[in-house]
C-alpha cells in the first residue's frame, strides 16, 4: 500500500502511513499562471494499492480536480487499486433542490468520485436525507466517525457536561456522544434563512445554570449556528460553553467570533486549524489496515 498525501492531505497522510508502516509519498501539485493544475507522482505506482489522502477545504474545486488528475494518472502508471481517503468530503449538504433551477450537487460530485476511484473513505459525512454513503456513491464507500474520539476528549477534559445538538440532524453526533459517556443531551431546532442567518429554538425546557454546556456538531463553517445556539444557552444560565465539531471549516472570522462570545472551540484535525486538538489519523489507519 502506498499512501500519497495530496495538497490538502499532508497533515494526516504522513501519520497514517507511519501507523500502517506503509510507504508515503507527497504528490507534487503546481499551478500554471492561468491557475490550471499540474500534478506529479514521485513514486513507482505499478501494481500498487494507491491511497490518496485529500481533505477538501479552502480551494475545494482545486482539491477535486487534483484528485481526479491524480487518480487518472495513477491508473495510467499501472496502479492496481486507487482509494480516496477524504477526512472531510464536501458538497454533501446540497442533497436536494432547495430552490427551482439549483443543482443537486451531492450526487453530481459523488458521481465524479465513482468514475475515478475504486473505493472511498469519508469521516463523518453530512448525511441528512440519505441514510448511508451507499446511497450516494456507487463504488465501495466506508463511513468513519470521530464520535468515540470526541467522547473520550469530553470525558478527559470537561466535568459534568450537558451535550447540545444545534439542529435536528446533529443528534447523530450530540446524542450519540452523550450516550457513550452517560451525559444528558438536548437537540435544538434550527431554521436557516440564508448562509448567514439562522434561528435556533429549544423544544423542551432545561435548566443550564452553572452547567458546562458542550455543543456538538459535524461541521462548523461560518459559525452562525453555534453563535445563535450559544446565545440561547447563555440565556438559560450556561456557565461555560464549548463547541466540539468534527470538521472545523471556520470560514471568514468564525474563530474570532467564538473568542469574542467566550465559546471554547475544539475540532478534530480532518481539516487543519488552530482548534484541531483531536487526531483522527489513528482511526483512519486502523480502518485501512
Ligand atoms: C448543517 O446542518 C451542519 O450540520 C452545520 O450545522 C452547518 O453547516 C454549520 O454552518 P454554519 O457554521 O455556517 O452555521
Amino acid at each position: 500500500m502506498l499512501i500519497v498525501s495530496c495538497s490538502h492531505g499532508n497533515h494526516l497522510g504522513h501519520s497514517i502511513a507511519k501507523r500502517l508502516n506503509a510507504s508515503h509519498s507527497q504528490l507534487t501539485v503546481n499551478k500554471f499562471p492561468d491557475d490550471e493544475i499540474l500534478i506529479k507522482f514521485n513514486s513507482n505506482l505499478k501494481n500498487q494499492v494507491v491511497v490518496l489522502v485529500q481533505s477538501f477545504y479552502k480551494d475545494i474545486s482545486d482539491c477535486l480536480i487534483e484528485v481526479i488528475l491524480a487518480s487518472a494518472t495513477a491508473k495510467e502508471f499501472g496502479a492496481k487499486k486507487i482509494i480516496l481517503v477524504a477526512p472531510y468530503f464536501p458538497y454533501l449538504r446540497q442533497d436536494k433542490r432547495f430552490h427551482s433551477g439549483e443543482s443537486v450537487s451531492q450526487g453530481i460530485i459523488a458521481g465524479l468520485i465513482d468514475k475515478y476511484f475504486d473505493s472511498v473513505y469519508v469521516m463523518d459525512p453530512h448525511l441528512h436525507r440519505k441514510n448511508s454513503l451507499n446511497q450516494i456513491f456507487k463504488i465501495k464507500s466506508t463511513k468513519l466517525t470521530a464520535n468515540d474520539l470526541i467522547a473520550d476528549y469530553i470525558q478527559k477534559n470537561i466535568k459534568n457536561p450537558i451535550l447540545i445538538g444545534p439542529d435536528s440532524e446533529s443528534y447523530k453526533w450530540a446524542r450519540n456522544v452523550a450516550e457513550k459517556i452517560g451525559a444528558e443531551s438536548r437537540i435544538l431546532t434550527k431554521k436557516r434563512y440564508s448562509s448567514y442567518h439562522v434561528e435556533v429554538r429549544l423544544n423542551k425546557k432545561v435548566d443550564l445554570r452553572n452547567r458546562n454546556v458542550v455543543i456538538v456538531d459535524d461541521i462548523v463553517s461560518t459559525g452562525h449556528t453555534i453563535i445563535e445556539a450559544s446565545k440561547l444557552l447563555r440565556r438559560l444560565g450556561a456557565k461555560n460553553i464549548y463547541c466540539i465539531c468534527v470538521h472545523g471549516i471556520f470560514v471568514e472570522d468564525a474563530l474570532r467570533k467564538f473568542a469574542k462570545n467566550k465559546i471554547k472551540v475544539i475540532s478534530t484535525n480532518t481539516i487543519p486549524n488552530k482548534a484541531a486538538k483531536i487526531d483522527v489519523s489513528g482511526m483512519i489507519a486502523d480502518t485501512l489496515s
